[in-house]
Formats: C-alpha cells, sequence, structure tokens
C-alpha cells in the first residue's frame, strides 16, 4: 500500500484526481485510499481550507483526531481518530469510551490543517437551548453507519443542534470564490431553517444579503424552492435558500433524497452553482450554473468567512439533517474535481446498518429493566402511558393495554413507531416531553413526536429508544410515568438510574 500510495502522491497534479478516481472505482468499495477528497483538491488547484468529518480521513495521509467525544457519566472526552492514516473512524474506540452511559460530539475537528474546528454554536439571532442559549450538541450515536464495511458515525442535528467556527483561517471572505461539498442523509431533514453546512456571519447575525454562502438541504418552501415537493439542496446566501437564478421557483432543481447525498456549492464572482448525486453510486448532476441571482444584495458578495453546520447564519436553530462529511476550498473548483471527488466518495463504501430492536410488523410488551420494575410494562389508559404490573393472571384488557404493534417510524423508516394493540390508529408520542397514547392526526409534528430511533440498550440490555425530534432525549420511566428524558437535570431527566430507566427489553407480547 505504500508504494501505490507514493506513487499516487508523484503523479502529475492535473491527472492525479481523475486517474485516482478511476483506479478507486475499478478498485470497489473497502479499499485503503491513498488519495483522498482533499488530496483531489489540491490536485486540481482548489486546495481544502476546512474538512469535516466524523466518519473518516479526507486527505490520504491524514491520521489525527477527526472528532471529540464528552461522555455524560464523568465529562470524560475522547479524540476519535482513523483506523490508520486516510482510513475510516474507529468508532469502536468511541463505543467502548461511551459504553453504559451517553455521549456527545463537542468538536468536529479541521483536517485541513488551519484550525478550523467546529463546536457548539452560540446565540446569535436566536438562541440555541443549551445553557448561555448555546445550541445542543450532537447524540454521538445517533447516525450510525459504515464506510467501506467500519462502523462510523454521523452528526444526527434534531432542531436546536448546532455547530459554528466564527474566527476561521482561510475561509472565502466577500466576493472570493470558493467550493463545498457535503455528505448529507437524503431521508432526514424538515422545512425549518436551515440544515446548513458553509460559509456564514462571523457574529452569528443576519447581517444582508450575500453575507452566506452555505449549502443547504431540506423541504423548506419559505424561500426558494425547485420542483416536486422537495427536499431540495439549495444555497444559504442570507434572506433567501436559493435554488437557482430566480428568489422562489427553479424547475431545475429536482427533489432529491438519496440515503447518501452529495451535495455541492460553489461561488465566484457572478457565478456559481448547485449540484448533487447519490454518494453509493454514479455521478454528479448540475442543477444550476449561471450568474448570481436576479435580485438585489447578492453580486458582488459579502461573505464573512465564518463555518456553520445545521444551523442557519442567524443561529436559527429549527432545521434537522444528518451530516457524515465536508469541506470548504479556497477557490472556485472545476466540475472535473468535483466529478473525481464524487467517484472517491461512492468507492469509500457508505451503507447503512440493520436497525437494532424488535421487527416492524412485530407485536411487543416492552418490559423495564430498572431492579425496581422488572415486572413492569409500558401500558396504557386512554390517553394516559405509565408501566404497570403485567402478569398472566391479569385481564384481557391490561394485558393488550401493555401490548405494542412495532411499526416503521412515521417520521422516518430508519425509525419505529409504537401503535397501540387494542387501539387501532392510536400511536405513543411525546407531548411536553411525557408520553401519550393518541390518534395519528397526520402531521408532521405528531409522527417526529411519536418516532423513536431504536439503539442497544445503554446498560446493555435490551434497547434504547432515541426521541427523533429530540435526540438528546430517550424513552424512559420515572415513578412510573413515561417521559423522553435528557442525561441530567431534575426529576425526570435526573442522570441517577438513567442507564437503566432508558433500558427496555422487547417481550413477547401480552396480547399475542
Ligand atoms: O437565508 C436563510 C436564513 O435567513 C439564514 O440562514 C438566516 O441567517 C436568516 O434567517
Ligand atoms: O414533547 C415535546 C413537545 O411538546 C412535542 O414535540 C410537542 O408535541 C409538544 O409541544
Amino acid at each position: 500500500m505504500a508504494r501505490i500510495r507514493t506513487r499516487k502522491a508523484l503523479l502529475p497534479v492535473a491527472a492525479a484526481g481523475v486517474l485516482t478516481a478511476a483506479l478507486l472505482t475499478g478498485a470497489g468499495p473497502a479499499q485503503a485510499a491513498g488519495t483522498q477528497p482533499c488530496d483531489i483538491y489540491a490536485s486540481g488547484g482548489t486546495p481544502c481550507v476546512a474538512a469535516h468529518s466524523t466518519t473518516r480521513a479526507l486527505y490520504g495521509s491524514y491520521a489525527g483526531s477527526l472528532y471529540q467525544v464528552r461522555r455524560t457519566s464523568d465529562n470524560a472526552t475522547l479524540n476519535v481518530a482513523p483506523l490508520t492514516a486516510g482510513g475510516v473512524a474507529n468508532a469502536a474506540a468511541q463505543d467502548s469510551f461511551c459504553a453504559g452511559t451517553s455521549c456527545v460530539i463537542t468538536v468536529i475537528y479541521d483536517q485541513s490543517g488551519r484550525g478550523n474546528h467546529l463546536t457548539q454554536a452560540p446565540p446569535g439571532g436566536f438562541q440555541g437551548p443549551a445553557a448561555g442559549g448555546y445550541d445542543n450538541l450532537a447524540n454521538a450515536i445517533a447516525a450510525p453507519v459504515t464506510v467501506g464495511g467500519h462502523r462510523a458515525y454521523g452528526v444526527f442535528v434534531s432542531p436546536g443542534t448546532g455547530y459554528r467556527d466564527n474566527s476561521t483561517n482561510g475561509i472565502a471572505t466577500g466576493d472570493q470564490p470558493e467550493g463545498m461539498y457535503s455528505i448529507f442523509d437524503g431521508t432526514h431533514y424538515n422545512g425549518g431553517c436551515c440544515f446548513d453546512y458553509g460559509n456564514a456571519e462571523t457574529n452569528s447575525l443576519d447581517t444582508g444579503n450575500g453575507h452566506m454562502e452555505a449549502i443547504y438541504f431540506g423541504n423548506s418552501k419559505g424561500w426558494g424552492y425547485g420542483s416536486g415537493n422537495g427536499p431540495w439542496v439549495m444555497a444559504d446566501l442570507e434572506n433567501g435558500l436559493f435554488s437557482g437564478v430566480n428568489r422562489t421557483y427553479n424547475a431545475g432543481n429536482p427533489s432529491v433524497s438519496h440515503r447518501f447525498l452529495t451535495a455541492i456549492v460553489k461561488g465566484e464572482p457572478n457565478h456559481w452553482a448547485i449540484r448533487a448525486g447519490n454518494a453509493q453510486s454514479g455521478g454528479l448532476s448540475t442543477y444550476y450554473n449561471g450568474v448570481r441571482p436576479n435580485v438585489s444584495g447578492y453580486n458582488p458578495m459579502k461573505k464573512e468567512g465564518a463555518i456553520i453546520l445545521g444551523i442557519g447564519g442567524d443561529n436559527s436553530v429549527s432545521a434537522a439533517g444528518t451530516f457524515y462529511e465536508g469541506v470548504m476550498t479556497s477557490g472556485y473548483p472545476s466540475d472535473a474535481t468535483e466529478n473525481a471527488v464524487q467517484a472517491n466518495i461512492t468507492a469509500a463504501g457508505y451503507a447503512t446498518v440493520a436497525r437494532p430492536g424488535p421487527a416492524v410488523g412485530s407485536a411487543i410488551s416492552l418490559r423495564a429493566t430498572t431492579a425496581c420494575c422488572t415486572t413492569r410494562y409500558i401500558t396504557h389508559s386512554g390517553s394516559t402511558v405509565t408501566t404497570g404490573v403485567v402478569s398472566s393472571s391479569s385481564s384481557a384488557t391490561d394485558k393488550a393495554n401493555a401490548t405494542w404493534y412495532v411499526r416503521s417510524g412515521l417520521a422516518n423508516s430508519a425509525c419505529v413507531s409504537f401503535e397501540s394493540r387494542n387501539t387501532p390508529g392510536n400511536y405513543l408520542r411525546h407531548y411536553n416531553y411525557q408520553l401519550q397514547l393518541n390518534a395519528n392526526d397526520g402531521s408532521e409534528l405528531f409522527a417526529n413526536d411519536a418516532t423513536f430511533c431504536p439503539q442497544a440498550g445503554v446498560t446493555g440490555q435490551g434497547n434504547s429508544y432515541m426521541s427523533y425530534n429530540y435526540s438528546l432525549r430517550y424513552l424512559r420511566h420515572y415513578n412510573n410515568i413515561l417521559y423522553i428524558a435528557a442525561h441530567g437535570g431534575s426529576t425526570y431527566n435526573a442522570a441517577s438510574l438513567w442507564p437503566d430507566d432508558v433500558s427496555w427489553v422487547s417481550m413477547a407480547p401480552w396480547t399475542p
């Protein structure tokens, strides 16, 4: 491998990206790669000035830290590095460090050497939900994938989550040219403002049109949009998500929802483009390539050079999405360079992992595992949801009340929803952080509130269920009442017994 890497490094600048892409495509997934996206951008004359990924190294020689996690039990931190230089993150190190507790992603390191690390976003035009108006940090295990067959974790952004760097080095300012790509989960999005990655204001405030240039992904129609019902890849240029030259509708920008989505925005004086593709196979399509928007304020651009992830330029925190990797370049990358990067991405071999927990379509009863409560099951009486003792001598009603059909998640099929066995069309959902049983009203809010993402049980027993729209919170019993609970805080968020209270065993259904 070392010899091959050396040869690639010595290739003439112009040919390196193309040849490497061809080699990688031919080799198929899971090959150690001597050349990674930022090597390709450098070969094209548009080097990365920021390179962020929790899943893999974006330079063939990068062996430093990819990201940092902090665990709740003792606030200790761990830097996670690639398994090998240029390789996939050592997720096993995170898993053992976080075992029995919960972890958040505290830092997403910049691999470019410029120190443009992303950390917890501060308050700006909008306040985040965390202490001091900061945004939430991402749950470190909420977006599991494999890359080239190796387990890794993305950055799961539920509303309220955000990362930022307001003091950067080498990022484009003013009307300077830049390029960006990112890999997102094309099935995780919403219409809130604004799931972005890229260039934004350095004071976290809306300082006017043209002060941002970031990749946006989601189905917001508040500013621009494309064809179909979304989601769309657009450019957040401040006070506007642009799908093309027009402020609102641009027919050339299609809805796109590949499970792994490559999204590109790039801009130079009076010229910009939107491109995208399937990060698992094939090439990139160009959705827009032309002059700056035909409304005032965006030509010339007034980029400020901060970097955001998961939020709007003014720290709008209503958006959802999942990020795996992304870079920002100095200079306007050629389409050919980006095509070579896309070939590298598809060769990297992103894949989903099997959903843990009970099978969709099955009927189950969910038993508590805390020592107090091992005879108690999640049950309902009307809309009230509690844990209750159920045994073989319980009444038929009590047994049916404690039986649930596992359904595909109403908001995302990677997660699940629980439909009542004896009240069809009614689902477990949270409301003011407490669980209730309600009829599905078909709304996006209901779907989000009724969607839980199963993971291995925090204690190692059974499964724990993360709330889809409050991803630091898990299904918990506390004084026999059901909540979505954060790990640490008062009453039902108390850290004490949290790992046990959020670990549930799937049992044969009391009512088959
Ligand atoms: O441009 C869309 C959004 O408008 C920006 O992200 C935010 O700063 C402003 O609210
Ligand atoms: O449970 C938290 C929130 O409370 C839910 O998302 C919403 O339905 C209610 O306002």
